[in-house]
């Protein structure tokens, strides 16, 4: 097929260039918003008399109906068109005629292929928003369903204090507040138009640019052409909150992991989402949860790769912007997928609360209770560790627990040990004390599921 762009040029594309330099095996993904952004600038072309009224509605009829050419799979994409814009552009001619080969007045696809990326990432945005918000939810209801279950609190991968399981649940949340923050700050970035700023300098032609922005929804145009066509800096920082964002899901999929180990036994992955193994027919496997965290890899290769791709570039536009798009699909389906089927699975996870319960009081971690004992009885913060310390080392020496002691073996270390001191020992008590702002406490922790209740929606 003839090239839209063949005019100066005396020899045909070699077919090796043709398949080294297409985009259109992967930016097809972008169709919908190409054809989205091409009707509202053949609108715009039509209101400021660029081109005639009758013919924009003709364009806009035309692309209509490739649109649903498209949905139907009815179309042909064309490798020799190189790229979604050109096929696009190709088949509106075709089938409309000549009155298609006004469509590109004022516009060149570098301004054509950063709109197109900028609706793209806009709507795949809003829908990970939306996934997140539902990953919280689906927290906030283990959560409150266990609201009162105590696990071992680590630091070190060691038992460290008891905590409420619901609190631990809750610190994703959190993490995912922030993922939300980070995408939602990125959105404003996004919405921006950059159409207009044609192929780098603008145009001769008395386009109205502020129009073809409220008509795709955009918040403001961009200001400088140059930059609008180079710029993608906002395909980066979406790349930056998804790493964030899988970063946080790995961490969670990698606790999953070590919780369903029998050394931990605190979780039973659901059959229906775990894999068996082809040789050791009693294995049952975490899978889910490590592709998690493997294709948390991959993520962090596409931020990567675009930071490095944009590097080089001079001003303006230069067709290593073109490798932005993989990076770019494949971030996005991986962490659709990810928070796609942790909301389906995380409901289904059995939490073994007893084995957990069990386990949380154990191996002195409520040394720190005994410690802030003490400084209620007016002890310096640093005796006490020491103190308490020395306890603890007594203990193990003797294989006791702490709750073994007796009144007379404790006043040994401390005169200052009165029978009150037992309840410190126990992890219920532990866990209920913790009032400060933000700590473990059930009082605390109903406080944050109320406040996320009503910020989660
Ligand atoms: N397929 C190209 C891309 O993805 C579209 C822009 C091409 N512009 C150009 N001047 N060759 O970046």
């Amino acid at each position: 097929m003839k090239k839209l762009w063949a005019g100066r040029f005396r020899e045909k594309t070699s077919k090796i260039v043709e398949s080294f330099t297409e985009s259109i095996s992967f930016d097809k993904r972008l169709w919908k918003h190409d054809i989205e952004g091409s009707i509202a600038h053949a609108k715009m072309l039509g209101k400021k008399g660029i081109i005639k009224k009758e013919d924009s509605e003709k364009i806009i009829k035309g692309l209509e109906d490739i649109a649903k050419d498209i949905r139907t799979g009815r179309f042909r994409f064309r490798e020799d068109l190189e790229d979604i814009h050109m096929n696009i552009e190709a088949a509106l001619i075709k089938k409309i005629g000549d009155v298609g080969e006004k469509l590109h007045t004022a516009r060149s696809r570098n301004d054509q292929v950063a709109l197109d990326l900028r609706l793209y990432l806009r709507e795949e945005s809003k829908e990970i928003l939306s996934l997140i918000s539902r990953l919280q939810k689906t927290f906030l209801d283990i959560a409150t369903k266990h609201i009162k279950s105590i696990i071992p609190g680590y630091t070190h991968l060691q038992r460290a204090q008891p905590v409420l399981l619901s609190h631990h649940l809750l610190a994703y949340i959190e993490m995912l507040m922030r993922d939300r923050g980070r995408l939602n700050d990125t959105l404003k970035r996004i919405n921006v138009l950059p159409l207009g700023s044609c192929a780098l300098a603008g145009t001769t032609l008395p386009i109205d640019r502020a129009y073809t922005a409220k008509l795709l929804g955009f918040a403001s145009i961009s200001s400088n052409s140059i930059d609008a066509v180079s710029d993608r800096d906002f395909a980066i920082e979406f790349l930056s909150a998804a790493a964030i964002l899988i970063m946080h899901l790995s961490r969670l999929a990698e606790e999953l992991i070590l919780w369903s180990t029998e050394e931990f036994d605190f979780i039973e992955f659901p059959d229906a989402f775990t894999t068996g193994s082809s040789i050791m027919p009693q294995k049952k496997n975490p899978d889910v949860a490590e592709l998690i965290r493997g294709k948390t890899g991959r993520v962090f290769g596409s931020l990567i790769s675009l930071l490095t791709i944009m590097k080089g570039i001079p001003l303006s536009y230069n067709r290593d912007l073109q490798e932005d798009k993989l990076p770019i699909f494949d971030t996005v389906d991986i962490i659709k997928n990810c928070l796609s089927v942790l909301n389906e699975m995380l409901p289904h996870i059995k939490f073994n609360t007893k084995r957990m319960q069990e386990t949380a009081g154990e191996v002195y971690s409520t040394s720190t209770d005994v410690a802030e004992y003490l400084v209620t009885k007016g002890v310096p913060f640093r005796k006490a560790h020491e103190i308490t310390g020395k306890i603890v080392l007594y203990c193990i020496n003797r294989k006791k627990k702490l709750e073994e002691l007796t009144l007379k073996e404790l006043k040994t270390f401390s005169k200052l040990f009165s029978k009150d001191i037992f309840y410190c020992f126990k992890a219920e008590e532990s866990v209920t004390r913790k009032k400060s702002a933000g700590g473990t406490s059930p009082n605390e922790v109903i406080k944050q599921i109320r406040r996320l209740r009503n910020l989660i929606r």
